[in-house]
């Protein structure tokens, strides 16, 4: 028996996608027929399921609201233009930072077979919601949280692991305006930053909010001992172009989400013959750059924009701001990346994976 025979399957009467239009293509508003479900209980998973996309229902007491034990993915599977094939983008590298938030959390690891095998036949089932356009993906979130009806602070007894799916077009912003914040943080040493729960894009939304309110775009993480070196940009891992060196802050510290964009983008930096620094990067040495005119460009990186180009970097008063015409690696490493994930050009690396 392989864990695809154990998932019971519920087909949805109607498919929703005739009244899809490619306008209703945001990012996160659309979801497809089906959702994948599994529930730990006594110990072990079980109960797979595949059943129409609905609403759940979970007590008052459902300890994630209490305590937070709640974490997430973020995938994107392409279709092959040409091929009409379906891709999921480095599918194992995801699967393995979830059971690295889960362990962190506290809560159980989801086994391989039923992460991947759940999110495959999920797609398999609603393999119609890959959008066939050029730019356009199907955004895979697979989330966990604890479900049991307790109140009191300990881990919970039972988990449920949901894998929903939504078609989503190009992520058409502008570049981003940053706020470095020396005040609020994201993420300590010893703290939660290398995971993706869900109580860290909660607690950034307030500073987030207030950097909006002042006119701009996202918030410049800074470390929360010295406020001095930067972490990440809002919700993606951050890059600074010195020339023919590209820097980006080292994971050691256990604060940054190790991004699956970042770990490609670095890849491909190196291959097109950048030198890759990953390092303590503090905003002294930004500013100190920038005033000799050495640093020419910065971007964020992340699975929805891929990399989002930065116009503007405020450290209080003081904004440094980049002109577009010097901007040259961001654009050119995202359409390698672009290219790799689409299927018009070769997947050399082994990152994508056929349903
Ligand atoms: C806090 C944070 N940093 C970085 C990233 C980028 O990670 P990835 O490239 O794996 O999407 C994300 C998005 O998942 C994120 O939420």
């Amino acid at each position: 028996m392989t864990v695809t025979d154990d998932i019971k399957v519920t087909r949805a009467r109607e498919s929703k996608l005739k009244s899809l239009s490619i306008e209703d293509m945001h990012f996160g508003h659309s979801f497809s027929d089906h959702m994948f479900v599994a529930a730990y209980e006594d110990g072990k998973w079980q109960h797979l399921e595949i059943k129409p996309y609905q609403p759940i229902t979970v007590s008052p007491a459902c300890s994630a609201f209490h305590y937070g034990q709640s974490i997430f993915e973020g995938i994107k599977a392409f279709r092959d233009l040409k091929t009409k094939d379906i891709h999921i983008f480095r599918l194992n590298d995801h699967f393995k930072r979830f059971n690295t938030s889960a362990k962190r959390m506290n809560m159980p690891e989801v086994p391989e077979e039923i992460f991947k095998e759940g999110i495959r036949e999920l797609i398999r089932m609603d393999e119609a919601w890959v959008p066939d356009i050029h730019d356009y993906s199907l955004y895979i979130r697979p989330f966990m949280f604890a479900s049991e009806a307790f109140i009191g602070v300990r881990p919970a007894t039972k988990y449920e692991f949901m894998v929903i799916l939504s078609p989503t077009g190009p992520y058409y912003s502008k570049p981003m305006r940053l706020f470095a914040e020396r005040h609020y943080v994201r993420a300590s040493e010893g703290g939660v930053g290398f995971a993706k729960n869900a109580g860290n894009y909660g607690a950034a939304m307030y500073p987030t909010s207030l950097a909006k309110k002042n006119g701009f775009d996202q918030v410049l993480w800074m470390d929360a001992k010295e406020h001095k070196y930067v972490q990440e940009c809002g919700t993606m891992n951050i890059f600074f172009v010195f020339g023919n060196t590209v820097v980006t802050p080292s994971l050691g510290e256990g604060t940054i989400l190790d991004g699956v964009t970042r770990m490609s983008i670095i890849r491909l930096l190196k291959d097109m013959g950048y030198t890759v620094e990953e390092r303590h990067l503090s905003l002294d040495e930004i500013e100190e750059r920038y005033k000799k005119g050495e640093l020419t460009e910065a971007f964020g990186t992340g699975t929805a924009a891929v990399i989002l180009m930065i116009s503007g970097l405020a450290d209080g008063n003081n904004e440094m701001k980049f002109d577009e015409k010097k901007w040259k690696v961001g654009p050119a490493v995202k359409i390698e990346l672009d290219s790799i994930r689409e299927g018009s050009a070769p997947d050399k690396y082994g990152w994508l994976e056929k349903i």
